[in-house]
Order: C-alpha cells, then sequence, then structure tokens
C-alpha cells in the first residue's frame, strides 16, 4: 500500500521515462536543471516538462497566435523560452512582467540561428498569477539599484538582487564548508548581550520599558488610578473585618463563623494590596531615587543591547573548544551614511586557541582566497552577469586574490608608504602621522594604488584600537590586524587577544570602561588562560568585494541604515 512518504510510482515512472525531474521539494522542474547543463538543455529536447517562474519579458507574436515567455524562477541567472498558443488561455494576461506562470509543455530545439539551445512549448497552463502593468513598481525597463531599494519586497525579482543573493548564499555556504574542513565549530552567540564588544558606545537600547510606559499611559487615562482617599477607604474595610474576627474570636464564637470573617478579611486584605499598587502606578518611564532609569525593572532587570560583534562570547568557546566561529547578524547603531556601512550587517568571526597573530593573519587569508575560488568554481555564471553588468574585472580580481600572496605590513610601515606618498604630491583629506587611525582613503591607497592586491595591516597603536587587544612588547602597539582589499577597504579586522589578566584588567580601567560588565570575560583569564586570537569578516563588504557593486545597501536583502528599515 502507497503512504504518504514514498514517491507515487506513476509519476516516478514518468520521470525516469519521459519528464524532465521535478525538484524533490515543490511541483515543477527548476529552470537551471534544463538550461545550466552543460549542452544548455539541447539533449533534452522531446522531453515533456513542468516548469513555474516569473515572467520576465513576455510578448505576442504572429497576430496573437502564440506568445513568446522568458520564464525565470531563481535557480539560475537564465531564462527558458516558453511558447504559449493563444488556446490555452488569455495571452494577455501572462505577458506582462512579474506574472508568475506554470505550465505542462514539451522541450524543443528551437530554430536554427537563437541564441538559446532549448525552449519549451506549452500543452497547458496551469497557473496564472496575474499583474497589472499599471501598477506593478518594476516594469520591463532597466532600473537603478537606488530605485529598487524602495521595492525590496519585490526587487528580489530582478536580474542583479536575484544574482546577488545567489553569490551570498555561496559565500555562505563556503565559509561553512571552510570552517567545517578545518575543524572549527559554528557557535551560536546571543543577538541580546550585556556587554559593548568593542567599547564604542555604538550599541542599540533593547528596552520594553518604552512600550510599558505608552500602555501605562493609555491604561491610566482609560482608568484612573486610585486616589489616596480609595486607599484609606479600602484601609478601612481591612480595620472593620479585622475587628469582626476579633469580636467572634472573643464571643468563641463557632468555628464556622469564625473561618467566614476570616476569609472576607483575606478578601478586604487583598483588595488592599491592589488597590495600593495601583495607586502608586505613575506614567512614565520608571525612575530611581536619584532620577536616573530604574533598568531593574526592564524586561532583563538591567540594561541590554543588540551585540556589535559576537567575539566575546565566542572566545568563551575557543577557551574550552580550542577552534570555533560565530557568523549571525550584529548592529551599529553609528550615524554612517557611507556605501560600506550598515545598521545590521552580518560578521563571520572565527576564534582560535593556542594561536597568535600570524595565524589569525594565514586563517584570514586562506578563507577569503577560499571563498574567491569557491565562487570561480560554483558560481561562475553569476559572476559573469556582474562582469557584464557592473565591473569588468570582478572575476579576474577573484582570480588575482585566490592565487597570491597577501602582503603584509606594520602600522608603522603603512604610515611610512602614505607619508612617502604625500611627499610625491599625493593629496589626502585626511593627516598621514604616526598615530592617526587610518581613514578608508588611507587604506585603499594601500590596497588599490600602491600593491594593488589585498593588504593586511598590523601592529596598530594602542589607543586606537579595542581594549581586548594584546599589548605588544614595545608597550606602543597591540596585535592587531586588518585586511584591506580593493573596491573596498577594510574587509577583515582581528587580533591576538589580551590573554594575561593584569594587563587585560589595567587596559579596561584606561580605556574608561567598567569592570563590572566584564568580570565574566575576566575570568577567562583567571581560570585555565592561554593565547588565542581572532578576527571578524564584514561578511556584506565581501559580498561588495565579490560583486564590484558599488552600494553595501544592494548586498543584504534588507538593509537597514539611518532613517531606513522597510519591512
Ligand atoms: O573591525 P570590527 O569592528 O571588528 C570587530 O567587531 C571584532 N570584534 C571582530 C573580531 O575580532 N571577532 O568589524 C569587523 C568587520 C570590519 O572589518 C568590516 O568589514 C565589518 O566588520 N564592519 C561593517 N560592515 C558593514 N557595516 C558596518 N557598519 C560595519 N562595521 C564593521
Ligand atoms: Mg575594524
Amino acid at each position: 500500500m502507497a503512504d504518504a512518504s514514498s514517491p507515487p510510482t506513476d509519476q516516478l515512472a514518468a520521470a525516469t521515462l519521459d519528464e524532465v525531474p521535478k525538484a524533490l521539494f515543490s511541483d515543477r522542474a527548476p529552470i537551471r536543471s534544463i538550461i545550466s547543463r552543460p549542452d544548455g538543455g539541447s539533449a533534452l529536447a522531446g522531453r515533456k516538462a513542468r516548469v513555474g517562474g516569473w515572467v520576465k519579458t513576455g510578448r505576442k507574436a504572429d497576430k496573437d497566435a502564440f506568445a513568446f515567455l522568458e520564464l525565470n524562477d531563481g535557480s539560475c541567472a537564465g531564462n527558458l523560452q516558453v511558447i504559449v498558443e493563444a488556446s490555452l488561455g488569455d495571452l494577455g494576461q501572462i505577458v506582462p512582467t512579474g506574472t508568475c506562470v506554470v505550465v505542462d509543455g514539451r522541450l524543443m530545439l528551437p530554430p536554427a540561428g537563437t541564441k538559446q539551445k532549448i525552449e519549451l512549448r506549452a500543452e497547458k497552463v496551469l497557473h496564472v498569477g496575474p499583474v497589472d502593468p499599471a501598477k506593478y513598481p518594476l516594469p520591463k525597463m532597466r532600473l537603478t539599484l537606488e530605485f529598487l531599494r524602495d521595492f525590496v519586497h519585490l526587487r528580489s525579482r530582478t536580474n542583479t538582487i536575484s544574482a546577488v543573493a545567489r553569490i551570498r548564499n555561496a559565500l555562505a555556504y563556503a565559509t561553512h564548508t571552510f570552517f567545517n574542513k578545518e575543524g572549527f565549530l559554528y557557535v551560536h552567540t546571543p543577538i541580546i548581550t550585556t556587554s559593548d564588544c568593542e567599547g564604542a558606545g555604538e550599541m542599540f537600547q533593547v528596552t520594553t520599558l518604552l512600550s510599558e510606559a505608552e500602555r501605562l499611559e493609555k491604561e491610566l487615562l482609560e482608568n484612573p488610578p486610585p486616589t489616596e482617599a480609595d486607599v484609606e477607604a479600602a484601609r478601612v474595610v481591612v480595620t472593620e473585618k479585622g475587628e469582626v474576627v476579633s469580636q467572634l474570636k472573643a464571643a468563641k464564637a463557632s468555628k464556622q463563623e469564625i473561618g467566614g470573617a476570616v476569609d472576607q478579611l483575606k478578601k478586604a486584605k487583598e483588595s488592599l494590596a491592589k488597590v495600593e499598587e495601583r495607586s502608586k502606578l505613575k506614567p512614565g518611564i520608571p525612575k530611581k531615587d536619584d532620577g536616573n532609569v530604574d533598568y531593574g525593572r526592564d524586561f532583563f532587570a538591567r540594561q541590554a543591547f543588540l551585540t556589535v560583534s559576537g567575539q566575546l562570547q565566542v572566545e568563551s568557546y575557543a577557551c574550552a573548544l580550542s577552534s570555533v566561529y560565530t557568523f549571525g547578524p550584529t548592529f551599529r547603531a553609528e550615524n554612517s551614511h557611507t556605501s560600506r556601512h550598515l545598521a545590521e550587517f552580518w560578521m563571520v568571526e572565527p576564534e582560535i586557541a593556542f594561536a597568535e597573530l600570524k595565524d589569525d593573519m594565514n586563517c584570514a587569508e586562506a578563507y577569503v582566497k577560499f571563498m574567491c575560488q569557491w565562487l570561480l568554481d560554483n558560481c561562475l555564471e553569476d559572476m559573469e552577469f556582474m562582469a557584464d553588468k557592473f565591473d569588468k574585472g570582478c572575476i579576474n580580481r577573484l582570480k588575482l586574490v585566490a592565487s597570491t600572496p597577501f602582503i603584509r605590513v606594520t602600522y608603522t610601515e603603512a604610515v611610512e608608504i602614505l607619508e612617502e606618498a604625500v611627499k610625491n604630491g599625493k593629496k589626502f583629506e585626511n593627516e598621514v602621522k604616526w598615530g592617526i587611525d587610518l581613514a578608508s582613503e588611507h587604506e585603499r591607497y594601500l590596497t588599490e594604488v600602491k600593491f594593488q592586491k589585498p593588504v593586511i595591516v598590523y601592529n596598530y597603536p594602542k589607543e586606537i584600537k579595542a581594549f581586548y587587544m594584546r599589548l605588544n612588547d614595545d608597550l606602543k602597539t597591540v596585535a592587531a590586524m586588518d585586511v584591506l582589499v580593493p573596491k573596498v577597504g577594510e574587509l577583515i579586522g582581528g587580533s591576538q587577544r589580551e590573554e594575561r589578566y593584569d594587563v587585560i584588567q589595567t587596559r579596561i580601567k584606561e580605556m574608561g570602561l567598567p569592570l563590572e560588565p566584564y568580570e565574566w570575560y575576566l575570568d577567562l583569564r583567571r581560570y585555565g588562560t592561554v593565547k588565542h586570537s581572532g578576527f571578524g569578516l564584514g561578511f556584506e563588504r565581501m559580498i561588495l568585494f565579490a560583486t564590484g557593486l558599488e552600494n553595501i545597501r544592494d548586498v543584504i536583502p534588507f538593509p537597514r541604515y539611518p532613517g531606513r528599515a522597510d519591512l
């Protein structure tokens, strides 16, 4: 007897004999399985296929006797050409761009001289999800990426955004493949946190105090709190009921009688407690006696934030499981309106015990190279699209990065190179001297002009880096490293971590940070400390680097930046 878990035998038979197999968990064959074969699908001529997708372009032909549809289902960049005869349905309804169509048909070789290697002649139209072309926000014409940002819920239907989605997916898969291959454990670090990893105070606060205050304000308007007189009245009732109990006891009344009076007293006390409680309710955010917000009454009974980095927490797993990584969303409330910053972005953060800065740099370089090679091996069609439409050099850049060693220079050497450039007439907006935080223009000069390949700058002045970075023996620099790449500038920031208890405690204080929230972090140094290192790769910056797109808002599905958080 057939059960629900076994595929229907007639479907299997059809698939093996005559039909292009459907995707395992949906009711159609992916267009990729037809046109992305080495032969472009030509060997499938004569087979039946059910396909579904959204019309890229459609037109009626031969005096409206049939329609040509370019159908795309996102499984690959290419479209399948579908021919629908007028007898199968209302052609006017299926040709508008954006219409969803599912058809059964037979694959045929197209007339000689056409671009595509295979096309589908529809035999039955199974579904039409129509579009009113007068209202559809994404007409056929070429739209700017900026325009598309106003339609983030529909822009995934465009060639560019769907190619980016496939590249992004490939890079995520490459990330897990790389770290898994190298024996790293994937650890899920918290999104809500009570420690500021970068100590830069750029955190979004997580609180229910505001919505609670609003709710209470509304409630108190509808249902005013009891007055002092109401409370007094409730107190009087309690006193009276108490007296009744005493009198009954004195009069040696029956157990039953006394019990009844005690019950009434209890009820009066409960209602007094309620009235008193409500009379204390005040609109607004709860404050302590010293005037500060009373976070003890917030959801987590303390101040909490969205994480800026999973590093601190993942360190606790590195100091137990040795090689770990986290990959998740991170949040920064910095008011940056640049093409390289988002308020919500994804970061890949490996953390390695028994590793120093050199191991960290080696890991970062191997990981970036692996991702570049992965795209060349697995995502070439989408990369070719990017090369054709946005950045001619993007494929060569991947090849170059995958195959050439990264340059490594100390911060001091980097500053010398920049000073030399200034001497030779190069103008920077920001002054160059030892001690400055390298600006994006400096980083891009190093990687795009001077070396024309990825550059790792290491050993930065301690003043411009976070408290957790290991102090070098010169006592002036820390074992930090940034990976700079052409097109993007800073792609990775990392460091060897300060594993010496006394030193890190001093550094936290020096930076003017409170010790209390970091006590747990200090425990990692108090108990079984070990040298360890790690880094964070900005995932969207990696996609910018790979695709050559200009704006980071176009490489994350739903960008968040100052003033915008659609959907
Ligand atoms: O250099 P960052 O701030 O380093 C850290 O957060 C460390 N805790 C990482 C670690 O050692 N585990 O950030 C790391 C990377 C940057 O190099 C950059 O690529 C990216 O994250 N990044 C951003 N990407 C998009 N929008 C922003 N606002 C970003 N801020 C940093
Ligand atoms: Mg950084």
